[in-house]
This record gives structure tokens, C-alpha cells and sequence, in this order.
């Protein structure tokens, strides 16, 4: 049965509702026409998605779809995905261990890798223990669905990745959605269901803003109300603190959130992500996340890409301020060709433009000039708010930003958006269609 809706707060989604901007199937019809309809409607409204493919590594310049590019939208912060030392851990971890761990951590597939980049994450984020997980997609699944249960309540902020508001299905908790960053509209939340019991959940860094949660004030509530918080720290871990611990590290909060996720696919270069926790949590997570105890641990090359990646960054804790550089350099050049930047403190920096057909107008028009940022629409985004959002590297050269943030301020103009005035050139759509909207919390 369905948890009864809180009120100034919305249950997860029902069985059968829309949960994102593909509406709903009709009966499946001969030859798949059904999803044809489907497909030429998404294309109507500016909302298709396809894949568009790098040859070659992933570098600060790749080959897509046979174009020579600049890429701005890779998570490979630090560049480490292609480094020569990543490159050959994950090669020579192939060799070693082979392909695949064949089984889930808690059958056959905890191998020696495993452990010593659970160890050296622990280390790196200072806590007692960590543990792996597949993806940070299943981390916060698992680790959400861990820590609320029905009745008890996920507090949320509202641009919380996609991934913790699956967790919150997950979970069959309520859930209370705060406004974003809005510490006191969480304090009025906390109040209201005080003695519920549940979790405070949000992105450090949010993931298509760039802007950082106000995570003092929230670990401070979370004491006050008795109850446990998760950072998710997926753009945060290398990129951000002393030596690229991340924010929690930046505000000082070491060994004050519960649990601390952290992906192994963005900064990290690889693929996996971990939670970082006291010894006891890790053995409860071991015991009740889902998406760690019924899926098949993550591949050696993949884990010891990883390790080496985090041993690079031990080795030259610059990085991430390098990173940090880059990214102000970026805003700087963006805010001279006109462009509103103010929103994002980190190496995320989306440049709003409104309606998600001119987004993606904007985004062939900067491809067609060498760079690649890619347009970000609903439901990823609230309808509405398209953008490009783009995403610095520090193997990036000062002059590549500069020539980029250029080439953007053009494509903008021949889209018919202007920088800075808030509001599509070409503009008269209103803002999104009222069917696009997410009926869900968060
Ligand atoms: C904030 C946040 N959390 C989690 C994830 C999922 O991580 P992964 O790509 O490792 O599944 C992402 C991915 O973009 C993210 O932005």
C-alpha cells in the first residue's frame, strides 16, 4: 500500500505514474509503432535523445562522431581516465585478477583489489571503513533504501540527483523534499516530523547546478533531530577540500556524516563508486543494501584503475585545485561574453538558456565550432530550465577555455539566445509543457 503523503511533502511515486518526460505506453502495437509515436513525440518537443560517440580515450579533446572537439562535458575531472598510470593498473589488473569478479561481493567476488582500495578510500576520506558498490547510481539506491524504511522519513533536497530519488522509492519512505539549499524550510520539515526517524540526504556538489550544500547547517539539524545524514559526493570527491577530499573535508565535517558516497567513474577516471562510513555501517550495508548484496562486484581492471587514480591524487593533492582554477578562469571568460555564472562555485557550470530545443540548437552550433557541451534537458532538469552544462577539466589549458567560453558566446547568438538576458531571444514558448512535469518529490 501506498505511504500516506505528508503534509508539505509528497510520497514516492505510485505504481504507474509518469517519471519522467516520456509519457506513458499505450498498448504495444504491431511492428513497435507504439514506440514510434512515442519517439516522434519526445522529437517534437525537443526531448529525443541519442548517443553521439568518442573515438579514441577520453582526454580534454576527443573525436566525436568524427568531429576533432574541445570536451566540455566529461566528468573526468582530473583527466585521470587516460592517464598512462590508470591505463596500465587496469590493464595489468586484467591480466592479474581477469576481466570480471564472477560473482557479488558476499558470494565469490570479493577479491584482494577490492580490499585495498576499500582501504585506501577509508584512508583518503578519513574514516574508519569503506565499501564498494557498482555505480553511485547503486550506492544511493542501496544506501537510501538502507537507512529509511516505511513510515520513517528521507529528507531531501530538491535537486538531489536522480539516483537518491529512485533510493527513496526504494526505500518506501516518506518523503519530505526541502527547497533547494533552503536550511530553513529543512529545519520546518524536521520539526513537523520530528520523532519519525529517517535520513537527510543531498548532493555536496549538485550535479547540474555546480553549486555546494550547505552541509554545516545540515549536519548540525541532523544532530539536533537525532537523525543520520548521506552526502553524496560524486562531484565533490577530487574535485573540492584539502587535497581533493571532497566538501564534507572542506567544511570541516570529517567523520561527522554518517555515510559519505563517492564515485569511482567521474574524478576517479574509472568506474564503481563507494561509501565511506564507520566499521559498523559498512557492516550493516553489507548486510541491507540491496544494490550491493544482489549484484556482481565490480571488475579488477576497473578497481585498480581506480586505486592508481586515488594513489595520483595522494601523490599530487594540486589537483583538485588546479581543477578549482581552471573553473573560476572558465566562469570569468563566460561572464565577459555576457553569460549569467554566478550560481556555480565548482567545475560544473551550466549556462541556462530555457526551452530544450533551443538548448540543443545552442549545443550543435558550439559542436559545429569545436566544443562539446551538452545540452541538459527535462526531466534531468525542471522543465523550463534547459541548459548547457558544462564541465571544466584541469587538464584543460587557460587558452582552450577562453577560446571556448568564445565559441559558446557565438553559438548562443545564432541559436537566438542572448547571454545575460535571461530570457531565449527567440523566446515566446512557455516554459516547458505542464506534461513534462515530474510528479514526484524531488
Ligand atoms: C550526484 C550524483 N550522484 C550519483 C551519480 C551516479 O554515479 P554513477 O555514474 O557512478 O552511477 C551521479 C552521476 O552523474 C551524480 O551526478
Amino acid at each position: 500500500m501506498a505511504a500516506e503523503p505528508l503534509p508539505g511533502a509528497q510520497a514516492p511515486a505510485a505504481e504507474g505514474e509518469p517519471l519522467h518526460a516520456v509519457p506513458p505506453l499505450p498498448p504495444a502495437a504491431p511492428d513497435g509503432d507504439d514506440l514510434a509515436a512515442i519517439l516522434e513525440d519526445l522529437r517534437e518537443r525537443g526531448l529525443h535523445r541519442r548517443m553521439r560517440v568518442v573515438t579514441g580515450p577520453q582526454g580534454s579533446r576527443v573525436v566525436l562522431d568524427g568531429r576533432p572537439v574541445l570536451l566540455l562535458c566529461s566528468n573526468n575531472y582530473l583527466g585521470l581516465a587516460d592517464h598512462p598510470r590508470v591505463r596500465e593498473a587496469a590493464a595489468d589488473a586484467a591480466m592479474r585478477w581477469g576481466a570480471g569478479a564472477g560473482a557479488s561481493r558476499l558470494v565469490s567476488g570479493t577479491m584482494t583489489v577490492h580490499r585495498r582500495l576499500e582501504e585506501a578510500l577509508a584512508a583518503f576520506k578519513r574514516t574508519e571503513a569503506a565499501v564498494l558498490f557498482g555505480s553511485g547510481y547503486l550506492a544511493n539506491l542501496g544506501v537510501v533504501g538502507a537507512l529509511a524504511r516505511a513510515g520513517q522519513v528521507v529528507f531531501s533536497d530538491e535537486l538531489n540527483h536522480a539516483s537518491i530519488i529512485d533510493g527513496c522509492r526504494l526505500a518506501r519512505a516518506d518523503v519530505f523534499v526541502y527547497d533547494h539549499r533552503d536550511v530553513e524550510h529543512l529545519a520546518w520539515g524536521l520539526r513537523k516530523h520530528d520523532g519519525r526517524g529517517g535520513v537527510i540526504v543531498t548532493d555536496s556538489v549538485f550535479s547540474m547546478d555546480g553549486d555546494v550544500a550547505p552541509l554545516e547547517e545540515i549536519v548540525a539539524l541532523a544532530r539536533r533531530h537525532g537523525l543520520r545524514t548521506v552526502v553524496d559526493e560524486a562531484h565533490g570527491t577530487g574535485c573540492l577540500g584539502p587535497g581533493g577530499r571532497g566538501a564534507v573535508a572542506e567544511a570541516g565535517l570529517d567523520g561527522e556524516v554518517d555515510v559519505v558516497i563517492g564515485t569511482l567513474g567521474k574524478a576517479l577516471g574509472a568506474y564503481g563508486a563507494f561509501a565511506a562510513c564507520s566499521a559498523r555501517m559498512r557492516e550493516y550495508l553489507v548486510n541491507s543494501a540491496r544494490s550491493l548484496i544482489f549484484s556482481t562486484a565490480l571488475p579488477p581492471p576497473a578497481a585498480a584503475g581506480a586505486l592508481a587514480a586515488l594513489e595520483l591524487l595522494v601523490e599530487r593533492p594540486a589537483m583538485a585545485a588546479t581543477l578549482q582554477a581552471n573553473a573560476a578562469w572558465l566562469r570569468d571568460e563566460l561572464a565577459r561574453e555576457g553569460f549569467e555564472v554566478a550560481g556555480s562555485s565548482t567545475q560544473i557550470v551550466p549556462l541556462v538558456v530555457g526551452d530544450a530545443a533551443l538548448a540543443m540548437r545552442m549545443c550543435e552550433e558550439a559542436i559545429q565550432h569545436g566544443v562539446f557541451a551538452q545540452a541538459i534537458r527535462p526531466p534531468t532538469v525542471a522543465p523550463g530550465t534547459s541548459r548547457l552544462r558544462l564541465a571544466v577539466m584541469a587538464t584543460h589549458t587557460r587558452d582552450e577555455l577562453r577560446q571556448a567560453a568564445r565559441t559558446l558566446g557565438r553559438a548562443a547568438l545564432r541559436a537566438g539566445f542572448r547571454p545575460g538576458a535571461g530570457l531565449p531571444v527567440a523566446a515566446a514558448q512557455p516554459p516547458g509543457h505542464p506534461d513534462e512535469r515530474v510528479p514526484e518529490p524531488l
